[in-house]
């Protein structure tokens, strides 16, 4: 059986972004193929440093995937910070990545560039864990023999990269690891948010899928659009109201919509009320569901607990394999 795996930092809410690049394609393939989903609380660490925000965003997460349908029974669902077995993994293979390989990570790059603007020293304020990450990535997915990968696109250079490691540990200890390919929604790559940037926590432009309905509207009214009046025709390509309708609303409410803006004659009020009710009722059955779930703490950690035994058992056999390989511990056969 195929073996899908994925990972969610939590750091924040789960917004629509999220949900349209990554959650519904992930939960698209744990229909057909065998799922290993996880909160990666250790890839978060390298941001946040409240231990309560850490183990509240964490719970979070997990709410928000049972929440939206995971089947934690027929899956394996866990937290990261669980599973030792990820941690001595990612050692193991940095000692088969090429340093420059993560100097080009975007993630550092970016942070390197940004200091480097500002006059600052290239390093200044950057931790090892944020040069380290895509080495705790690649641990994260070869640890499972993973064969698809459903991420957003902001993450393909990360797959490239476990890929990369995991060539370079075969071509020196030879065939141990499977090399997983991504899965990349393509049509949902670019999420508008609320300001029609790219939807993300960092540019604070994100509609949260859990939100009860009157911040829900209240956010969908702040959506960005120009002045024209309701009956002057309107480009719906680039109009954020519209490319967040049309993955969200049944398709001849796409078409209507469409046809209202390039028309002339649907106004920008009734378009972000059309909106409004699409997001609701595709998330209201969830957002009830999240509630309840977040009423039972315990009940959570339960299912994480029963995960993290399913997720260790699975990820020993290919950590011993590994480590036969690099010639760790009595030789055992
Ligand atoms: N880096 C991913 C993100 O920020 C999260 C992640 C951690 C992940 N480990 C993973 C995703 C393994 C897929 C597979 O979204």
């Amino acid at each position: 059986m195929t073996t899908a795996l994925t990972g969610i930092k939590p750091t924040g809410t789960v917004h629509v972004g999220n949900y349209l690049g990554m959650y519904r394609p992930a939960l698209a393939l744990a229909e057909r193929f065998d799922a290993r989903y996880f909160i990666a609380d250790y890839h978060a660490l390298t941001t946040v440093r409240d231990p309560d925000e850490l183990r509240r965003l964490t719970i979070e997460v997990a709410a928000g995937w049972l929440a939206l349908g995971l089947d934690a029974d027929r899956h394996v669902f866990y937290r990261q910070s669980d599973l030792p077995e990820v941690f001595e993994l990612a050692w193991i293979l940095g000692c088969s990545t090429a340093k420059g390989l993560l100097n080009r990570a975007h993630a550092y790059k970016d942070a390197v560039d940004d200091n480097v603007a500002a006059g600052r020293l290239p390093d200044d304020g950057i931790n090892a864990g944020l040069y380290d990450y895509p080495v705790l990535m690649a641990a994260d997915i070869l640890l499972f023999d993973t064969d698809v990968v459903p991420v957003g696109g902001d993450q393909r250079q990360h797959l490239e990269i476990t890929r990369d490691i995991a060539g370079a540990f075969n071509a020196v200890f030879g065939e141990v690891l499977k090399l997983p390919d991504a899965h990349i929604e393509k049509e949902v790559e670019v999420v508008p948010g609320l300001d029609g940037r790219k939807m993300s926590k960092s540019y604070d432009n994100v509609i949260p899928i859990f939100a009860a309905p009157e911040e829900l509207r209240k956010l969908v009214m702040r959506v960005v659009t120009d002045s024209r009046p309701p009956d002057e025709p309107k480009d719906p390509e680039t109009n954020n109201i519209f490319n967040l309708y049309r993955h969200v609303a049944p398709g001849d409410d796409v078409a209507r919509m469409r046809q209202g803006l390039a028309q002339g004659g649907l106004g920008y009020g009734e378009a972000k009320q059309m909106l409004f009710e699409a997001l609701d009722a595709t998330f209201a059955k969830a957002r009830r569901r999240y509630e309840e779930l977040m009423t039972d703490v315990a009940g959570l950690e339960e299912v994480l607990a029963d995960g993290a035994r399913r997720a260790r058992a699975l990820a020993q056999p290919v950590l011993q394999r590994v480590r036969d390989a690099i010639g760790a511990g009595p030789r055992l056969a």
